[in-house]
């Protein structure tokens, strides 16, 4: 099979449209079968839930070629069973956790002359979503969703990849105790979007939030988990209710421990005691894990003695082992590698 003529070690993280797409709609209280289509254009009333009232929910998963030449992703699983639980908290329509994953093996397989090979950096992006389509005005959930799946083919989150980024402390809030931080809303991103542009206006790469109601404990950013690493080699990862419950975060902390042989714990983190860790990285799928080398904080500067310059001793260690095991170079744990093609 021919891959597509794209420069893939310059594409950065964005929309590139690819051949095939995926989607399954919901009536009359059941799923259809699903198919793959070629039309990238989606048509619904004015009047759509998702239009009105943003019932929408998403996933990010990567796919990718291993060393040998295998094409495959990352622990799907743990995206189908948080796209289930998002469904649930937005009264959607739960998609099967088996076909969420057929599916995305499908619409990997259909696109595969968009995976990037080995070595490039980039991989294929595998974003599915789900919303409400029928038209509702009164505040109600809809009836009837559409599932669907789309690829893309994307460089590093971060421009400059694995350099250290400057990141601020946040004055908006992201999700409110009790809300919906911990699920995968489009919402959660909308009103990140004025804080996102607010950031990139006064020269930082992302927002740290803080705890909504005492606005003194580490939450998450706009899309990625913290790690900070302490002085003593511990891997601290914060805990709270309203962050969302990071696949690459998780798989870290298991890195962390098992392979790494650290010590790791998952508690409250409060903004006070950031300045004291000797490295700190943000988290996920898009971002992998990207050093944090300074936090502004209302005029005071954090910065940490890894620099501005390289990652961390601690974190480039995690980011290599976990890119070792998705790549095929390490051994992976029981089911995290699933193969495509
Ligand atoms: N936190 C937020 C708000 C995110 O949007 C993401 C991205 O998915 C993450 C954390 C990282 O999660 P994962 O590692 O599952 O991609
Ligand atoms: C991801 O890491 O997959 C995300 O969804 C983060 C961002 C692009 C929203």
């Amino acid at each position: 099979m021919e891959k597509k003529n794209i420069d893939w070690s310059n594409i950065g993280f964005g929309y590139i449209k690819t051949d095939k797409r995926y989607v399954s709609n919901y009536k009359d209280g059941a799923w259809d079968n699903g198919a793959i289509i070629d039309d990238d254009m989606i048509t619904m009333s004015e009047c759509a839930c998702v239009l009105q009232y943003a019932q929408t929910i998403f996933e990010g998963i990567k796919a990718y070629t291993t060393v040998d030449g295998r094409i495959v992703t990352f622990r799907p699983d743990l995206n189908a069973e948080r796209f289930a639980n998002s469904a649930r908290r937005m009264e959607m329509p739960a998609f099967p956790e088996e076909r969420f994953v057929d599916s995305i093996k499908k619409v990997v397989k259909a696109n595969e002359a968009f995976v990037p090979p080995y070595g490039t950096g980039a991989t294929l992006y595998v974003r599915p979503y789900m919303f409400g389509i029928n038209p509702v005005i009164g505040v109600k959930p809809a009836t009837e969703f559409q599932y669907r799946v789309f690829t893309t083919p994307v460089g590093p989150y971060f421009k400059g990849g694995a350099k250290p980024i400057t990141i601020r402390v946040s004055d908006f809030d992201r999700a409110a105790p009790h809300g919906t931080g911990h699920i995968k809303a489009g919402l959660n991103y909308a009103m990140s979007l004025h804080a996102i542009v607010d950031a990139h206006n006064q020269g930082f790469d992302e927002n740290m939030y803080l705890d909504p109601q005492t606005r003194t404990k580490v939450e998450e950013t706009g899309g990625a988990n913290f790690l900070f690493i302490t002085k003593d080699n511990k891997v601290v990862t914060p805990k709270s209710d309203s962050i969302l419950p990071s696949v690459t975060r998780r798989s870290l902390m298991y890195v962390a421990e098992h392979y790494l042989g650290l010590e790791v714990e998952q508690r409250e983190v409060y903004l006070d005691e950031v300045k004291d860790f000797a490295e700190c990285g943000l988290c996920g799928t898009a971002a992998v894990i990207s050093p944090v080398g300074k936090i502004y904080d209302h005029g005071k500067e954090i910065c940490f003695p890894s620099g501005m310059e390289e990652m961390g001793p601690i974190t480039a260690k995690l980011r290599e082992t976990l890119t070792g095991i998705q790549e095929g170079k390490i051994e992976a744990p029981e089911g995290w590698i699933v193969d495509i093609a």
